[in-house]
């Protein structure tokens, strides 16, 4: 072992290496020590997370906002108990985002969202660092470029790994980044902790948070994910349940319209063929649309159901295809009737 500014390096060619980047570049310095840190981080004793034991006796049961389904709230407080990432899949429209919103609202807990794109990368969720900002500053003469520390913007992870009390993370639609994403958090999602390589600090959670994780099915999972997370598949609501979740966004709807509306959207949705099926946040936009127009109830019943267009059916198809399916099943209808 050679050691170059006080770290060890493993050969000659990595002290080189090292050397050449720490006289070329400013943030160069922490990039070499990235050989040091790897290795360094594996020695140390990793420091026990708090477990919050108190946390583990509430119990989440849906919210006055949310009608959570009795299977929802099992798996909930099965992962919470674990302490392992909720998986929650389902169709686009069912509650999977707004169940971290209200999963934090129920046991008091700060939120904190990550929302994934398609260009997010793991280590953004970490921390990143701003060599541009850097090098930009020491051209400048900055004082601050000293302090690496200056450069470094903290990731949601390192956010939710550092509040005062048990927070809930948030990762909504994991499946929009590209495959190595999930695979590049397994050790800190398994570990809570992470490196960060130029300031050589290990971030460890003060609590592990309540981790919830959305998932529209774009992409598949990796298995080595998979294992690690509590998994739950949204179920379409059924009539009941739809009925409950009508009632909580507006209370003071009429029963008849409800019924009628409910009729007319569970037959479109069995409709053969349809490209896109309506969902339960394109029938809460429905009714709502339905009570600005004051559309009566009768107005939404048909002699032979699924064959006729329901009014202000812009809010509930989404695509042409689907609005030309029933523009035909409509004519249909009509001819046969005579
Ligand atoms: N169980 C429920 N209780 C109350 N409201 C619900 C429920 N399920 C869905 N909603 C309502 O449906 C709408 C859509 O919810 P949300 O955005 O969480 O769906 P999602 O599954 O994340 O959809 P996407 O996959 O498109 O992101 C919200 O307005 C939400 O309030
Ligand atoms: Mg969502």
């Amino acid at each position: 072992m050679v050691a170059a500014r006080g770290h060890f390096y493993p050969t000659p060619f990595a002290r080189v290496w090292a050397k050449a980047m720490i006289n070329s570049y400013p943030a160069a310095e922490a990039h070499a020590s990235h050989v040091h840190a790897g290795l360094g981080s594996l020695r140390r004793p990793c420091k026990p997370i708090k477990h919050d034991r108190k946390d583990m006796s509430v119990r989440f049961e849906g919210t006055e906002t949310y009608v959570a389904t009795a299977d929802l709230n099992v798996a909930v407080n099965a992962a919470i108990a674990l302490e392992r990432p909720l998986l929650v899949k389902g169709e686009p429209g069912t509650g999977k985002t707004i169940l971290a919103e209200e999963i934090a609202k129920a046991l008091g807990k700060e939120l904190i969202p990550w929302h994934i794109k398609s260009t997010t990368k793991a280590q953004q969720g970490l921390y990143e660092y701003d060599a541009v900002a850097r090098l930009r500053d020491s051209q400048l003469g900055e004082a601050k470029v000293h302090d690496i520390a200056n450069y470094i913007k903290r990731g949601k992870l390192w956010d939710a790994f550092t509040t005062s009390e048990r927070p809930v993370l948030l990762i909504d639609e994991i499946d929009k980044a590209d495959i190595e994403f999930p695979n590049d958090l397994l050790l800190e999602l398994d570990r809570m902790e992470f490196y960060v390589y130029e300031t050589k600090e290990r971030v460890v959670a003060q609590h592990r948070p309540i981790v919830v994780i959305t998932s529209n099915n774009e992409k598949e999972l990796p298995d080595a994910f998979l294992r690690r997370c509590f998994f739950h598949y949204i179920r379409f609501p059924d009539r009941e349940t739809m009925t409950q979740i009508v009632q909580v966004h507006f209370p003071d709807i009429q029963k008849n319209l409800v019924r009628e509306a409910l009729n007319a959207f569970y037959e479109l949705r069995n409709v053969p063929g349809l490209k896109k099926k309506p969902s339960t946040s394109e029938l809460l936009d429905w009714l709502k649309l339905l009570m600005v127009e004051d559309i009566p109830p009768e107005a939404l019943r048909s002699r032979e159901p699924g064959k006729l267009i329901p009014p202000l059916y812009g809010a509930l198809l989404k695509s042409e295809q689907d609005v030309h399916l029933l523009e035909r099943l409509a004519f249909l209808n009509r001819r046969e009737r005579g």
